[in-house]
């Protein structure tokens, strides 16, 4: 066990401070963002200098060699050698021997402060040993998966139903694009009506009604190749914080079928990258229940990272379906699952008996003990220590640090956090305006060039010791201490002294 974890979890006065710690220790002020996003695109990218970043791409060839082999050899057998869609990759995809929690060590032996902690799931830092410690005794018990019911299943459900406000049942799947896909059947079932709205530029996982309108809000079907248009005929997509065009959508859908379901990731589109109003999710609640709508959190990132009770017990605004992944099982595999009301919920009832009308969804492997004890423990472990309050001091501790740092050396970047959840945006790729036709096309040029900055920023972050997720965003864990974060805070400054 590292010394991090020992100094959270066991010193009793430390304990206690953090008991009381809140995840999400300040909403950001949502105008002046989307003012400060509007100036860092109007004004020319500044990115890193053509010498420094020679320095940088040096750091790759002299020192991750390894990494470069693997990568080369990747290439052969995956296509374009990676496969996680969130695997830096540029200027090629490191490989990971070893993951403790703040930190990752690559196969040539550098060592990172670890701002990935694989896209979210690793809220208590990576490989926390109390969790792997229980999986390890159900692989000796019954191994991963029998088929059959097991206590960890049950308890698991119990712990979730007991700690989302609007969760009274649970269904266990194999991830968040299976749980988004199940919870869209469900309200059609359960509605029988068949539109289904979501917010432009949100993530809802890679089924094919849902790679609509990605990223950049107003994008509709970009990215759908390989997706038929019938797929993706019955969804919809609203820009973010406006509840005007929703309405519209919602009266317009009353005419033609009705709207199932408004699908939101509740801090806004892409984990908050284009953050809603504080007020926003219980208006779309409003409209939900004027147009009898069932609404649906998507809770797959913000599931136990905005605290136990999620975005849900943070707003105050209980969904109808909640669908969660990640946390869930706190980096083990299998993390998907749709909690509801039960009355919704009896919907997808289980087994090879039932005769009752229901949405059909299943999985050879869904609820297997392996992932059950890990989502358990894992939980039951962040629940104990706080780990949501932990992570969010250190997302608002780095939070305040870069803001220090990029107004100090008058850079225009823009960073600002949810808790645990830090966005960084320097070539405000994910932000440009998008609002019209004419705005689309002409982003669709300019996207190119800031996704190149995007890349080296993320580049340099890595030459200097740090892991982000794509070079904008960056979770924060528990594992997370003052030392980790100011030392990262260096490594920032030492990069943004690049630009
Ligand atoms: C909000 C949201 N929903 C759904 C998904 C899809 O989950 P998974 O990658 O487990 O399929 C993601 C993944 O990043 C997500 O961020």
């Amino acid at each position: 066990m590292s010394n991090t974890v020992i100094a959270h979890s066991f010193g009793n006065s430390a304990a206690d401070a953090n008991a009381a710690l809140p995840a999400i220790p300040t909403w950001p002020d949502v105008d002046n963002l989307y003012r400060r996003f509007d100036a860092l695109v109007r004004q020319p990218m500044r990115p890193i200098r053509a010498d420094a970043m020679d320095q940088v791409m040096r750091y790759f060839n002299e020192r991750c060699r390894r990494s470069k082999q693997l990568a080369d050899e990747a290439k052969a057998v995956i296509p374009g050698g990676v496969q996680h869609n969130l695997a830096f990759n540029h200027p090629f995809p490191l490989a990971i021997a070893q993951a403790e929690g703040a930190h990752m060590t690559d196969v040539d032996g550098n060592r990172y402060i670890d701002f990935l902690q694989a896209g979210g799931p690793t809220l208590l830092g990576s490989n926390h040993p109390a969790v792997r410690q229980k999986v390890n005794e159900v692989l000796d018990t019954c191994g991963p998966v029998t088929g059959l019911l097991h206590e960890y299943e049950v308890k698991l459900a119990e712990l979730v139903c007991q700690s989302m406000p609007g969760v009274e049942m649970v269904r266990l799947l194999g991830s968040g694009t299976e749980a988004v896909m199940g919870a869209v059947r469900l309200a059609r079932a359960y509605t029988r009506k068949k539109w289904v709205v979501k917010i432009g530029g949100a993530y809802h996982g890679w089924s094919d009604q849902l790679v609509f309108g990605m990223r950049l809000p107003g994008t509709g079907r970009m990215e759908a190749v390989g997706i038929p248009r019938g797929a993706t005929a019955h969804t919809q997509e609203c820009h973010p914080n406006d509840l005007d065009a929703l309405r519209r959508k919602l009266q317009l859908n009353r005419l033609r079928g009705g709207t199932a379901a408004v699908l939101v990731e509740p801090f806004g589109p892409e984990s908050g990258t284009r953050p809603v109003h504080r007020d926003y999710n219980r208006q779309v609640r409003a409209l939900c229940d004027e147009f009898g709508a069932l609404l649906i959190f998507d809770e797959v990132v913000t599931g136990f990272r905005a605290g136990m009770g999620g975005a849900q017990a943070y707003f105050g605004v209980t969904p109808d379906l909640t669908v969660l992944g990640k946390c869930l099982t706190g980096g083990y595999p299998m993390a998907g699952a749709i909690g509801g009301r039960k009355e919704v919920m009896m919907l997808l009832v289980g087994g090879i008996g039932t005769t009752s009308r229901r949405a059909f969804v299943g999985g050879t492997l869904s609820a297997n003990p392996l992932s059950c004890a890990a989502g358990y423990h894992a939980l039951l472990e962040a629940q104990r220590v706080n780990a949501a309050g932990v992570a969010g001091r250190a997302g608002e501790r780095l939070c305040q640090g870069l803001a220090e740092i990029i107004e100090r050396l008058g850079l225009p970047y823009v960073t600002y956090n949810m808790g645990s959840i830090v966005h960084l945006q320097t070539s405000g790729v994910l932000l440009l305006d998008t609002s019209n036709i004419v705005k689309l096309i002409r982003v669709k040029n300019e996207a190119r060039a800031r996704k190149t900055m995007m890349e080296e920023m993320g580049a340099a972050y890595t030459a200097h010791g740090l892991i982000t997720l794509a070079g904008s965003r960056i979770y924060t864990s528990f594992a997370d201490t003052d030392e980790v974060v100011d030392d990262a805070l260096n490594r920032f400054e030492d990069v943004f002294r690049l630009v």
